[in-house]
């Protein structure tokens, strides 16, 4: 749906602004007419020889690549050349017009040379250096246009010599200037633009554009103009005649509106959108009799409208989205009763508004345009809707409206409704059918309870996007031969009931660009012509329905489709050679079987993210992969898939997802070593063997999550691995890998610092990554940056716990065990205070538990179990929530949780030992269980309980 910034500036500035382009141009073309008008009569023209030196004086200091000046070169009378023009009766230059002519360089003194000039335009250009003095001296100059070129250093003051100009206009200049006293001499000036230019250091602009007594128009744009100083404002008397002024994207605060309330009375259009105003609205518009448009849209504005707006009798527009206004939206409305006529525009979205949709609303009989989005609004929409006949747009999104959508009998101009995100809990009015301007509607994430029939669509031709989803009661009752009078862009009938049966109307559709059907109860086969898709389409999403039938080859279609989702359906058969045009190619959760042979058949350059997660795939994967050059993200778990992973991975060299696990691979890693984008890479629950090779930790610097759980890796682990700064998950568990700990661990950032910029992960929206956390297999994506696991256990590790382990500040989980580790736990264990999950069990590890282990707050799970500690188990509460099972099997541990004295303790009342951790006693149990549950609702029913010992041969190289 389209968006807000087109409405932002108000349509009616939109206009005055265009009113006077055309008024200045107008001028221009006036006075050239009269120019060619005298040349063709008897009175011939001539051009002053000096005149005409002085122009090509000025010719020769410019760069004109475009060769825009050509004609002055090949005429001889200079009134004759583009962009000059002369008196009719004296011949001298009275014009010089080159905007928009490419021109560069700088603008030489010769211009003094042509005293009678009045216009000069020589905007959007890229003239650089300072804007010359001499300027300042062409006293009869009437129209200054310097903007958007690149004229640098301090804007001379001598321009304040010019007391006949009625128009200046700098806008968009690196120009500066410490204040506007050259301005405020500018006696005859009406028109001023200044934006974008840098006001910071001006701070007595409101005084001199109050001295200004013919300005109609201000635009300062984006300038950094800094608010009004309220003391100084005392010395203001003088008032203008300004009409129109704009001053949006400053820094101005509420004080400017005292400014405004004496600087004139005569004001039409007042923008002052995105500045720094707070607080109420101030009581400043009680005099504003002529005001027609006013935007204070985004800023921080609270309270409601005032009293004072009950003086606007002619306003048209009226705009404060985005602000803070928390008023009784009725109360508010009520004191804009006197533009009741008048009033086309208003916008009063993005703010927290109370209380229903205003009754009163309905008499703005000139209402054409209507934003009350995201405003917090109540109750039920007025019978009284359809008296707002002139009606264009309706934004009501966002909102908690409930009941039916309104009779809308006679709004023939409405051509954009939204009513998303709101409560509506009744049904359409078939007059919705009659609307025949309708272009868009958007009623998805209600609860309508509708049954759509063909009278909802009755004259609506004009319709180009619909969205109803998200409205589970929604459903269709069409015909099966219904031909809509209507070609659509977009139909988003997601989560709606569409089904059982296949859409078929859909087919009707030649324009579509979006079509999303997802989750719609369709339990049908597609009709073959289906696929016969419009070359518009881009968006195909037919996810989590039953559609059974095969994924067709679609090889021969020469139209770009960005995404066609089918996943979580049941479509079988084996995959036909990929669409050379795909960019997301979503299959997951169907019943495909075969091998991939046939993809290597198509190039299939665009190809970004392929998703056949849960399949029945097998076979070897063909090695023709470096035909997938954009692929970002390639998910092939849960398959049956084997043989080796090819070679041809390794040219994936934009792969940021890389997701094997739970196949049947086998045989070593190839190369990835240039695949430097990887973020993900899971081959987890396969039969990989080999060494973890050093490129993984000194290649892949932007990995956050390795996972090879499961496998037959065997060698040391490569001190490489700890330069992964961003790495967050790293499982080597269940390997059979050997030696020791690394001593550099504390280098992997991730893992040492607690700080909200390692929690500033930029997560892709579409990233998916299955881990198991505290025994349970779980689904991560946004919540990844949380993250923070180092699981190793069931391997061969041998030597220390290196102390560096007890740096890793951030750690939140942490799996040594069923190693042979040996010696001390570290003393400073403690200091690993965010530590939600502590395995350490089976090892060798002698000494007593570190008393700092009373700092460890936030333990959940803990296993010490099957080691030789010894000691009294220091005493904290947290480490009382654990039970026996935490500490069993260490001979010469004592304490409470295991109910035996320490030496020297005294007789002592039974110990009080409560529950455990509850949820994670798999653990504590002793066998080294991994369940993985259901993880993707609606497909439960896998649970498999993998048993693994590691006594897989290390296979030399
Ligand atoms: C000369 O131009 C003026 C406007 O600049 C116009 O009013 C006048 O009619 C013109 N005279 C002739 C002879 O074209
Ligand atoms: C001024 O413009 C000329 C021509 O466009 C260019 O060659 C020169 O580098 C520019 N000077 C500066 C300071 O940008
Ligand atoms: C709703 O408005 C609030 C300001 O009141 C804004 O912060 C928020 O982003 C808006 N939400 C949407 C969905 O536009
Ligand atoms: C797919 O279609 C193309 C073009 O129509 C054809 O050349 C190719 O043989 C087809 N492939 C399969 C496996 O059907």
């Amino acid at each position: 749906m389209s968006g807000r910034s087109s409405i932002h500036s108000g349509s009616v500035l939109a206009r005055l602004l265009w009113l006077v382009i055309v008024s200045s141009a107008a001028s221009c073309c006036c006075s050239s007419a009269a120019v060619n008008i005298s040349t063709s009569s008897d009175v011939i023209v001539r051009c002053m020889e000096r005149e005409k030196h002085a122009l090509l004086q000025f010719k020769q200091g410019l760069v004109d690549d475009s060769n825009a000046l050509a004609s002055w070169e090949s005429k001889e009378d200079c009134c004759e050349w583009g962009g000059v023009a002369c008196d009719n009766q004296t011949g001298h230059v009275i014009m010089l017009d080159l905007y928009y002519n490419l021109l560069g360089g700088e603008i030489g003194p010769s211009l003094l040379e042509l005293p009678y000039l009045y216009y000069l335009d020589l905007g959007y250009n890229s003239f650089n250096g300072t804007i010359p003095k001499s300027i300042g001296s062409l006293s009869r100059l009437k129209v200054l246009k310097l903007a958007f070129n690149f004229f640098s250093g301090s804007i001379p003051p001598q321009l304040g010599n010019l007391s006949n100009l009625h128009t200046l206009d700098l806008s968009s200049n690196s120009v500066t200037f410490e204040n506007l006293k050259w301005v405020s001499q500018l006696s005859s000036l009406r028109y001023l633009n200044m934006s974008y230019l840098n006001f910071s250091r001006a701070v007595n602009w409101p005084q001199s554009i109050s001295q200004l007594p013919s300005l109609m128009e201000l635009r300062l744009i984006l300038c950094q103009l800094p608010d009004v100083d309220m003391a100084s404002l005392s010395f203001i008397n003088s008032s203008t005649s300004l009409q129109v002024l704009h001053l949006p994207y400053n820094f101005l605060g509420s004080s400017v509106f005292c400014w405004i309330g004496n600087v004139s009375r005569n004001l039409v259009s007042i923008d002052l959108h995105d500045n720094r105003m707070k607080g109420p609205i101030p009581n400043a518009f009680t005099n504003m009799d002529f005001l027609l448009s006013l935007d204070l849209s985004y800023n921080q504005l609270e309270g409601g409208i005032p009293k004072s707006f009950r003086s606007l009798c002619r306003l048209e527009t009226l705009n404060l989205l985005s602000n803070n206004f928390s008023d009784r939206l009725e109360q508010s409305i009520g004191n804009l009763s006197c533009a009741q006529d008048t009033l086309k525009s208003l916008y009063l979205g993005d703010n927290l508004w109370w209380g229903s949709f205003p009754d009163d609303l309905t008499r703005f009989v000139s209402l054409q345009e209507l934003d009350i989005d995201n405003a917090t609004m109540s109750g039920s929409l007025p019978k009284s809707f359809r008296q707002l006949s002139q009606l264009r747009t309706l934004r009501l999104g966002h909102n908690r409206l409930s009941g039916s959508f309104p009779d809308v009998t006679g709004l023939s101009l409405l051509s954009t409704i939204d009513l998303s995100h709101n409560q509506l809990n009744g049904s359409l009015h078939d007059s919705l059918g009659q609307l025949s301007s309708l272009t868009e509607i958007d009623l998805s994430r209600n609860s309508l309870n509708v049954v759509l029939t063909e009278v909802h669509f009755l004259n609506l031709s004009q319709l180009l996007h619909v969205d109803v989803s998200y409205n589970p009661a929604f459903s269709f009752r069409v015909s099966l031969s219904w031909n809509p009078p209507f070609q659509l862009d977009e139909l988003k009938m997601a989560s709606c009931k569409v089904g059982p049966a296949f859409p078929k109307w859909t087919l009707t559709q030649r324009r579509l660009s979006r079509l999303d059907l997802s989750n719609a109860g369709i339990s049908d086969s597609i009709p073959d012509n289906f696929w016969d898709l419009p070359c518009s389409l881009s968006l195909l999403n037919l996810s989590i329905n039953q559609i059974h039938g095969r994924f067709p080859n679609l090889t021969s279609r020469n139209c770009r489709i960005y995404l066609i989702d089918l996943s979580s359906n049941r479509f079988c058969g084996a995959l036909p050679p990929f669409h050379k045009n795909v960019s997301a190619l979503l299959l997951s959760k169907n019943k495909f079987t075969g091998d991939l042979s046939s993809i290597c058949s198509t190039q299939a350059p665009s190809l970004e993210i392929l998703d056949l997660f849960y399949n029945l795939l097998s076979g070897e994967l063909p090695n023709c992969w470096f035909q997938f050059k954009e692929l970002l993200a390639l998910n092939l778990a849960n398959n049956s898939f084997s043989g080796k992973i090819p070679s041809s991975f390794g040219s994936l060299e934009s792969l940021y997802q890389l997701q094997l696990q739970r196949n049947n691979f086998s045989g070593e890693l190839p190369s990835l070593e240039n695949c430097t984008r990887l973020v993900l890479v899971d081959l987890g629950f396969n039969n990989l063997s080999g060494k973890i090779q050093a490129w993984i930790g000194s290649s892949l610097k932007e990995m956050w999550v390795l996972q090879l759980r499961s496998n037959h890796f065997c060698g040391s682990i490569p001190s490489s691995i700890c330069s992964l700064p961003l790495i967050r998950v790293l499982d080597l568990s269940q390997n059979n890998i050997s030696g020791v700990l690394p001593r550099c661990l504390n280098n992997l950032t991730a893992f040492s610092l607690v700080s909200q910029e390692v929690d500033d992960l930029p997560v892709p929206s579409d990233f998916v990554l299955q881990h198991i956390w505290k025994g349970a297999e779980r689904e991560y994506r946004q919540d990844v940056r949380y993250l923070r696991s180092f699981d190793i256990s069931s391997n061969n590790l041998t030597g220390v716990i290196p102390e560096n382990i007890t740096y890793m500040l951030g750690l939140r989980s942490l799996n040594l065990s069923r190693n042979n580790l040996t010696g001390l736990i570290p003393g400073k264990f403690g200091q690993l205070e965010v530590l939600e999950v502590l395995d350490l069990s089976r090892n060798h590890l002698s000494g007593s538990i570190p008393d700092s282990f009373t700092n460890l707050h936030s333990l959940a799970v803990l296993n010490l179990s099957i080691n030789n500690l010894s000691g009294r188990i220091p005493s904290s509460t947290q480490l009382l929530t654990f039970i026996e099972s935490s500490f069993a099997g260490n001979v010469g541990l004592c304490g409470t949780q295991l109910n035996t004295k320490c030496p020297g303790d005294g007789p002592s009342e039974d110990p009080e030992v409560t529950g455990g951790a509850e949820s994670d006693g798999f653990i504590t149990t002793g066998f080294y269980v991994s369940i993985e549950i259901g993880f993707f609702t609606g497909f439960v029913g896998v649970c498999l309980t993998l048993l693994r010992k590691t006594s897989w041969r290390c296979s030399s190289v």
